[in-house]
């Protein structure tokens, strides 16, 4: 195997403010491919011009792991060079006239390891080129601000490759000697290299005509595996639905003949956006009731959104560079969210959406902007940019693009990215160029007059730090309300300015009752949730006509990506969670509570009590359960305590064990304290006819899942095996993989007699299934650990036949499960979870970078650790920076770790 590496050469950071145009044009493109899964030729025949607004230079054209065979200029042979990973041309026609360039290479895709270019997956062809993998394929200027005009002939062997798929139109095919066969492709719209693709192989597609608007016809195609046919209904209904909601929301239409998906068991992500030819994870295609749970189902809605969506944000109008990534992923991640939020028909399954759309940026993008990683929505530099596909750009980079409709408004928003099309179709450009449309769209509005301020979003890293403190004055019936912002220093930005913070805000009187809002300057006193922008550092906003002390319900719907701190005593927490208006806020008084509750016990000297819950939270998650107008999904959301990194995040100094203890303590405690509700909750939910992935069922489902695990913990300290046996069982009939998931794992994460025989069946009744076997990997390695069980259990996964470390579904549902989403059983004080990290950041390091450099980050945090696992943390980091040929991707993770 040969990862071409710079031999010892110097870590080269590219910066944002170095970015310089393109020396060279490439208008049309004609690729021709000879697939051969040993060696495939690639005859690249290229149009250039060269670009008159930049002193005249060399060609340097981006090529890796490409062996070169020829280069003609007009025809004729060239002298060139090779400067690293450049073939430059140094004697190219002069003047602005067009030239042609002809390059002819070889590549040896079955060799491909790193799923970056041109590969093999159970034996079909695939691609994938973002950010920097065309150059893998052929040589080219590898950058998204080059946009050309693609023709590709795919030629192959036609028993093997029987659908030769790549952008566009399909304008020609046709047999050829010795049993090979073309087609040829034409893409009608120019595009950066980034979003090219090509698949081949044995395939089956779901097809399904549709008609838009305009009277146009489109075919939609799903390309699976044969014998996959059966699971892929779900996603065409996403696509279609996709189809539809653009155009209804935002006037964006399919601008394609044909839209194609194409699922990969070997993907290093979970989709790719390539112009008309999406390919896919498996994992985000693939669903059926007995296959999928409703969480795979909700998932798969919003990829597959997410991707078509990118069709307009991202490919009609893409990215100058790679700094500017949010410009396509912020705005296609608030797209897919409104998108998903839009199909929901309640307003309480919108408000689920957007707590779980919180859950995620505050588990996993805080932490990010708090550690050795974090860097701006719109970075300044980087090493890889592989390893800037974070939750920062994507779910941050959402929030931005979510404040700015918040302060424009939703028909402003509309009207924004009429203005941003209008001017930028066709283009490449720079989260600048978004955000003046935005503004400029609308003139009167807060973001038009604050714009530079607000683009501290874009460029400052870190999650501000909101104090809110509020003052009852009785004698002048006022009620004042002082908002602080801070952010804390960050990676290469000790000092930060005041950010521009949306604040919706409403107040509940000491009956729960909404009060009329009035700012002492109105007059008029205003119904509902206002909105009030924080500008300064700190600033005060006095409500008059106030009979008695409000609560304030702060950062309605998460209006900021802020941590907001406020003393609420805990019967102002208990009143908002039973009173709120604002479903997210309530649930937030809920999370409140539990994690005070959770911090007390932490912190507390000597062993873990018992019994952290008090009776007050015990009575209102009783009440919650059993309200009758709350729906399942919600209540599922309150009833479940905060992770253990979300309670890690808020302590300076961390025990993983020790909150691992406390929060398991405060499950058990919920589980005794509440049994008979949880009975009646199990009996009330369960089984409620045929199987459709819709809020309503998967909130029912969800919460009968819940509940039947609760019942499994309590009955492992009460010895009582009747609930077990249900669970038992319900696993055993099922009608639909939620359940049947659910039930397993309630046996399982309650440690119960029956888990092992449980997982066996499972096991044999799903073999030829590789999501649903993902799905028994993971859920071993994420069981609760207990006395230092997980360990040893993952070493066994990794012995076991049907674990296959090349497989990056597989690899995740493993390692990934164990090392980042498994703390207590990760953080070991004897470090043997670190030196397992350690072993296996290595390994994958060897054949696939982008997989390798992801599970460096489980570490990120490691200075916030106690001892005796910071310093084996640190030590067990050390190990895997002292590898001499590491990937770029990996040294900059393990560097910046390690970094003061
Ligand atoms: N652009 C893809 C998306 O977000 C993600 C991706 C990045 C996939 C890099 C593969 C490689 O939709
Ligand atoms: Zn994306």
């Amino acid at each position: 195997m040969s990862l071409l590496r710079e031999a010892n050469g110097p870590t080269t950071v590219i910066r944002r403010e170095d970015y310089a145009a393109p020396a060279y044009w490439i208008d049309t493109v004609e690729l021709s491919f000879d697939l051969d899964p040993a060696k495939t030729r690639v005859l690249n025949k290229m149009r250039l011009r060269r670009n008159t607004d930049v002193a005249a230079q060399a060609l340097r054209l981006d090529g890796e792991e490409l062996n070169l065979a020829r280069v003609l200029v007009n025809g004729a042979g060239c002298s060139f060079k090779m400067e690293g990973h450049q073939l430059v041309l140094e004697n190219l026609p002069e003047g602005d006239a067009p030239f042609d360039l002809e390059i002819f290479t070889t590549c040896e895709p079955d060799k491909n390891t790193q799923l970056m270019g041109l590969y093999v997956s159970q034996g079909t062809f695939f691609t994938q080129c973002e950010a920097e993998g065309f150059r893998r394929i052929t040589y080219f200027l590898d950058r998204p601000d080059v946009m050309a005009s693609y023709t590709v002939t795919l030629r192959a062997d036609k028993k093997r490759y029987p659908v030769l798929l790549s952008n566009g139109n399909l304008v020609e095919e046709g047999v050829l000697p010795d049993g090979r066969h073309f087609a040829k492709w034409v893409d009608p719209h120019k595009k950066p290299c980034y979003l090219f693709a090509l698949v081949a192989g044995q395939l089956v597609a779901r097809e399904q005509r549709i008609v838009a608007r305009n009277g146009n016809e489109h075919l939609l195609q799903v390309y699976v595996r044969p014998g996959d046919m059966d699971k892929t209904e779900h996603a065409m209904n996403s696509l279609i639905a996709s189809v539809v909601w653009d155009e209804a929301r935002f006037g964006l239409p399919l601008d394609l003949e044909r839209f194609m998906i194409v699922a990969t068991a070997d993907f290093n992500m979970g989709a790719m956006e390539n112009k008309g030819l999406n390919i896919f994870n498996t994992k985000y295609v693939l669903a059926n009731s007995a296959t999928a749970t409703d969480t795979d189902f909700a998932n798969i809605e919003s990829v597959v959104g997410h991707e078509y969506f990118h069709n307009w944000t991202g490919n009609r109008i893409t990215c100058r560079d790679w700094f500017q990534l949010s410009l396509k992923e912020g705005l296609t991640v608030f797209r897919d969210q409104e998108f998903s939020m839009d199909l929901c028909a309640e307003a309480s399954a919108r408000a689920v959406k957007r707590i779980e759309d919180v859950r995620v940026l505050r588990t996993a993008q805080f932490p990010e902007d708090a550690g050795p990683m974090a860097h701006p929505v719109r970075p300044d530099s980087y090493v890889e940019i592989n390893n800037f596909y974070t939750v920062t750009i994507y779910e941050k980079g959402a929030e931005v693009v979510r404040m700015m409709q918040t302060l424009v408004g939703r028909a402003g928003f509309a009207a924004g990215m009429k203005l941003y099309f209008a001017r930028h179709d066709g283009q490449a450009v720079t989260c600048d160029d978004f955000a003046q449309a935005m503004a400029d769209a609308n003139p009167q509005s807060d973001l038009a007059r604050l714009l530079p301020q607000f683009k501290r979003w874009y460029s400052q890293a870190g999650t501000p730090h909101l104090h809110a403190e509020g003052v009852f004055d009785a004698a002048t019936r006022s009620y004042t309300l002082t908002l602080t912002q801070r952010c804390d220093p960050s990676p290469a930005q000790p000092a930060k300015q005041p950010f521009v913070i949306p604040v919706a805000l409403g107040l509940l009187d000491a009956n729960g009752t909404e009060l009329p809002l009035q700012l002492a300057h109105w007059g008029q006193p205003e119904a509902g949730t206002r909105t009030f922008v924080l500008t300064e550092a700190s600033e005060s906003f006095t409500f008059v006509n106030v009979d008695s002390e409000p609560v304030p319900s702060i950062l309605r719907g998460f209006s900021a990506p802020v941590v907001l701190e406020v003393d609420y005593t805990d019967a102002q927490l208990l009143g908002l969670l039973a009173f709120d208006t604002d479903a997210f806020n309530r649930w937030e008084a809920g999370q409140r509570l539990a994690l005070r509750l959770a911090l007390n016990a932490i912190r507390t000297q000597g062993p873990v009590p018992n019994a952290p819950l008090d009776a007050a939270y015990l009575a209102a998650m009783r009440a919650v359960l059993r309200h009758p107008a709350l729906d399942a999904a919600f209540k599922e959301l309150v009833l479940t305590l905060p992770s253990e990194s979300y309670i890690a995040e808020q302590l300076d100094v961390v025990d993983p064990q020790r909150i691992h203890a406390v929060r398991e303590a405060m499950r058990e405690q919920l589980a005794h304290g509440l049994h008979d509700d949880w009975v009646w909750a199990y009996e009330a939910h369960k089984d409620n006819g045929a199987y459709s992935p819709d809020p309503l069922g998967t909130g029912r489902r969800a919460l009968a899942g819940m509940a039947l695990t609760m019942l499994c913990l309590a009955a492992r300290s009460n010895g009582n095996p009747v609930w077990p046996g249900k669970a038992y069982q319900r696993f055993k009939d099922a009608g639909n993989m939620t359940d049947r998931f659910n039930a397993l794992s309630a046996l399982v994460v309650s440690g119960q007699p029956l888990a092992p025989d449980a997982l066996n069946r499972f096991h044999s009744m799903f073999r030829s299934e590789a999501l649903v076997i993902d799905k028994w990997f993971a859920l071993q390695a994420g069981a609760p650990d207990r006395s230092g069980n997980v360990l040893p259990a993952v070493r066994q996964l990794l012995v076991h036949p049907d674990f296959n470390l090349r497989n990056p579904n597989r690899a995740r549902s493993v390692i990934f499960s164990y090392c980042s989403a498994n703390p207590g059983g990760f953080h070991r004080a004897d470090a043997a979870g670190y030196v397992f990290w350690s072993e296996r950041v290595i390994e994958l390091d060897g054949f696939n970078p982008q997989v390798a450099a992801r599970l460096a980050r489980a570490l990120d945090r490691w200075k916030k650790l106690a001892e005796p696992y910071r310093s084996a943390a640190r030590e067990a980091i050390a190990r895997v920076a002292a590898k001499p040929d590491l990937s770029n991707d990996v040294r900059e993770v393990v560097t910046r770790s390690l970094a003061d």
